[in-house]
């Protein structure tokens, strides 16, 4: 089992990685509240792993409730349900929620444990590759709102993630893809050799061999981990995690969520952020068409749809929560390992990168 620390003082918590972790009672227990203990999880996570953590928690004082899958199930309204049977259970404030699935349960669970009796304790037990490598880790919880995706949230901590590697062999294929995009992502921010690593690995990787992945998350959840640490608030270095996700959420929004998993989105908007370094000179030729090569092996997308037009991307850029001031900030790339936050790209230069990348 790997440790990774996630160093932010009082809130400071671990991230632990390895196989069977659900399942391992010593995994859990230095984590346990005195109070009650509510697992949250969904219909289609809770078949295959939710006994295997109840067995773990102390009987008499460990509830569960599962809900409905899906993101259109992330609202306020099943955030209410939530919130509801913690009511229901009594639950104090030494209560203790479990969120074990994906990025959906995670962030839903999480933000319940923000705000019942103004904040509770909870535990990450993220069961995708993206809740693995990204979304159980660094404290952004929320639902979304009928006019936007994670409109309401709030930053709360987990006291600890089980993040077990062996739950990935359940997940579907596009899942897992998708998730690959985020690994790439930290590769392509803030650590060349791990780009590199991942080139030289890719039948392991495509072929879930249990050593690589869990290497490959270890890897992925300290890049993530320092960031946070050094930035918990996004009020500077963690926006480069948002690094191809401008772009990736103007395809999900122009496509209603339908067409795009995130991780397939956030693929070809690294493309389109990558060729836009290239163009405005801040990054050698040639690093579109490696990570073009990786992605397209890895069977992520890497093409702007030509019915897509570039000029509704780039209108839809300026509405995103990241553009501040009415100026789009982008993240764009120094190097293949280092990105930048920008905020002096044209709208025409970004237009024309967006056509440079359509099929
Ligand atoms: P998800 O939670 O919807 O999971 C994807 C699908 O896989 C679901 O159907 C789920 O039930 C199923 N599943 C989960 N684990 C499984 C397993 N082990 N075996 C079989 N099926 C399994 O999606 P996701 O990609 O994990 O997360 C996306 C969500 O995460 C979005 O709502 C996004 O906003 C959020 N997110 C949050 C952060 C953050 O920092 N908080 C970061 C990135 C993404
Ligand atoms: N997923 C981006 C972040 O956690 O900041």
């Amino acid at each position: 089992m790997q440790r990774v620390e996630v160093e932010l003082g009082e809130r400071s918590y671990p991230v632990l990685i390895g196989s069977e972790l659900l399942g391992a009672e010593e995994a859990w227990r230095p984590f346990l509240p005195e109070g009650l203990i509510l697992v949250i999880s969904n219909d289609r996570v809770a078949p295959l792993y939710l006994e295997r953590v109840m067995d773990c928690l102390p009987d008499g004082r460990s509830h569960r409730l599962v809900l409905p899958d899906g993101e259109h199930h992330k609202t306020l309204s099943t955030w209410s349900r939530v919130i509801d049977e913690l009511v229901r259970l009594k639950a104090s404030r030494d209560a203790c929620v479990i969120a074990l699935g994906g990025g959906v349960i995670g962030d839903l669970a999480g933000f319940a444990a923000a705000s019942y009796m103004r904040g509770i304790a909870f535990i990450q037990a993220p069961t995708t590759l993206l809740a693995q490598v990204d979304a159980s880790v660094g404290g952004k919880t929320g639902v979304n709102h009928e006019q936007g995706k994670n409109l309401i949230g709030a930053f709360h901590q987990p006291r600890a993630v089980l993040a077990d590697v062996g739950s990935l062999t359940t997940l579907p294929e596009r899942e897992y893809r998708a998730g690959l995009a985020e690994v790439i992502k930290y590769g392509m921010i803030g650590d060349h050799a791990f780009f590199e690593w991942l080139e030289s690995n890719l039948a392991a990787i495509k072929g879930r061999e249990p050593g690589s992945v869990a290497s490959m998350v270890e890897t992925s959840v300290r890049s993530k981990a320092q960031v946070v640490a050094a930035d918990e608030r996004e009020a500077g270095a963690r926006a480069l995690l948002n690094f191809g996700h401008s772009f990736g959420h103007a395809l999900e929004t122009l496509t209603d969520y339908r067409q795009y998993l995130h991780g397939e989105a956030v693929a070809i908007g690294m493309i389109v952020a990558t060729r836009l370094s290239e163009a405005r000179g801040l990054l050698e030729t040639g690093v579109t068409e490696r990570l073009g090569r990786l992605l397209s092996a890895l069977d992520l997308p890497i093409e702007v749809p030509r019915e897509i037009g570039a000029e509704a991307i780039c209108d839809c850029l300026a509405l995103d929560k990241k553009t501040l001031g009415g100026q789009t900030r982008l993240i764009l790339l120094d190097g293949l390992g280092k990105a930048r936050v920008d905020t002096r790209t044209s709208r025409d230069e970004m237009v024309a990168a967006v056509q440079d990348c359509q099929s």
